[in-house]
């Protein structure tokens, strides 16, 4: 009965797409400890370094004080405590629209909006490289799914062309995309939505704290409309746990009475709620914090190009391509022997031949880290260049 499972790990490991979690004990936003050693952290998204800013530790700790470890029901049960109405204020006011409402995981809130918003009979086009949790939310709705080209505007709209006007239909894309760091063309996407009658599902994951003065993709591009419902979460940037919704009051509370991933699913922690409220604080009333990480990212930007690795400076995620699934581990694991942790990411997350180094870079790394990093992937055979 167990040999199937054995069978298709076995062909993961000869195929170097054998994947386990190692252990890494945080020191700082940037170093861990593995194996006894120091080692940077170039993988992680915790794009502004909150996870140890001492506001959002001190948010966090208040909130366990006052409220306890865990919430204890879902929220439409018993688990609603005051910290929560605190929040989604402040998310919605962060992101400009009326209304917001929290899920327990980046992840829920894509599942939890996409179910609740489309339906069989309707029509989702979805951007080719759409995160996981986007693509599993569109199977799940059962409407009928369409995959557009990655950010390919004519294609799209010639699909929304042959499209059935009778159906409702949704756009859906990442604002930030998680594996390459481009931008969604959001202004060219409203154009259509608003053209074709469709609702835009826009994904923050990435987006949120790191671009749009940290407010995300719709503040970016300047692009205000009630077709616009954000989702995101306070895993990355916001150093801490849980996701969310943003859009109009109607909307949210449409989903607070259709989503299943909200109604069945035990309310986030007070840590966590407390943790987002004093990320969000933070990004409020200290601008210094997204001023290192754009200052950041445009160093690491320059440094890349000089050495000929190709790349944008919108984002702090830098692809740092390298081809074949053994050539990423072995990348991956030089920078591991020079004490630096970069993650060799494979297929099915990226396409075959595109194995490649996930490099971020927080607001928390000084440019001797980034230097030191700079230094190690010129010595890298492997890396594709300009
Ligand atoms: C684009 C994108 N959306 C959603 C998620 C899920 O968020 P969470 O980790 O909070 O579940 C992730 C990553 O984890 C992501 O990269």
């Amino acid at each position: 009965m167990f040999q199937r499972y054995q069978a298709a790990l076995s062909q993961r490991q000869e195929e170097a797409q054998f994947r386990s979690p190692h252990t890494y004990t945080p020191v700082d936003a940037t170093h861990v400890i593995y194996h006894g050693s120091t080692y940077l952290m170039m993988a992680s998204n915790n794009y502004l370094g909150l996870t140890h800013h001492p506001h959002v530790q001190a948010r966090a700790k208040h909130a366990v004080d006052t409220y306890g470890t865990g919430s204890g029901g879902a929220r439409l049960t018993s688990g609603s405590f005051p910290l929560f109405e605190e929040l989604e204020t402040k998310l919605a006011a962060w992101k400009g629209t009326e209304a917001a409402l929290t899920f327990t995981a980046g992840f829920m809130a894509n599942l939890g909006t996409i179910t609740a918003l489309a339906k069989p009979g309707d029509i989702i086009f979805s951007d080719q490289w759409n995160h996981a949790s986007l693509i599993d939310g569109c199977r799940l709705s059962g409407a009928t799914v369409k995959v557009y080209p990655h950010k390919d505007i004519a294609t799209l709209e010639a699909m929304l062309q042959d499209s059935a006007a009778s159906s409702m239909r949704f756009i859906i894309t990442d604002g930030v995309f998680s594996m390459d760091g481009d931008l969604t063309p959001l202004p060219e996407l409203l154009d259509l939505a608003n053209r074709y009658d469709a609702l835009l599902i826009v994904d923050d994951a990435h987006a949120t704290g790191v671009i749009g003065d940290g407010r995300g993709t719709a503040h970016h591009f300047h692009c205000e409309s009630p077709r616009i419902i954000t989702t995101g979460t306070m895993s990355k940037a916001l150093g801490a746990i849980g996701g969310y919704v943003c859009g109009t009051q109607t909307m949210i509370d449409y989903i607070i009475n259709h989503s299943r991933p909200f109604i069945f699913a035990t309310a986030l922690s007070p840590a966590d709620i407390g943790a987002s409220i004093g990320a969000l604080e933070v990004l409020e009333d200290d601008p210094s914090v997204y001023a290192n990480l754009r200052i950041n990212t445009e160093y690491m930007h320059h440094a890349l190009r000089s050495l000929g690795i190709p790349g944008s400076s919108d984002t702090p995620i830098f692809p740092i391509i390298i081809g074949s699934n053994e050539d990423t581990l072995s990348a991956s694991r030089i920078c591991k022997e020079h004490r630096i942790i970069l993650s060799a990411i494979r297929p099915p997350t990226v396409p075959v031949n595109t194995g490649r180094l996930r490099l971020t870079v927080t607001a928390s790394h000084t440019q001797q880290d980034l230097q030191t990093v700079i230094e190690i992937l010129q010595k890298l055979p492997t890396v594709t260049k300009l």
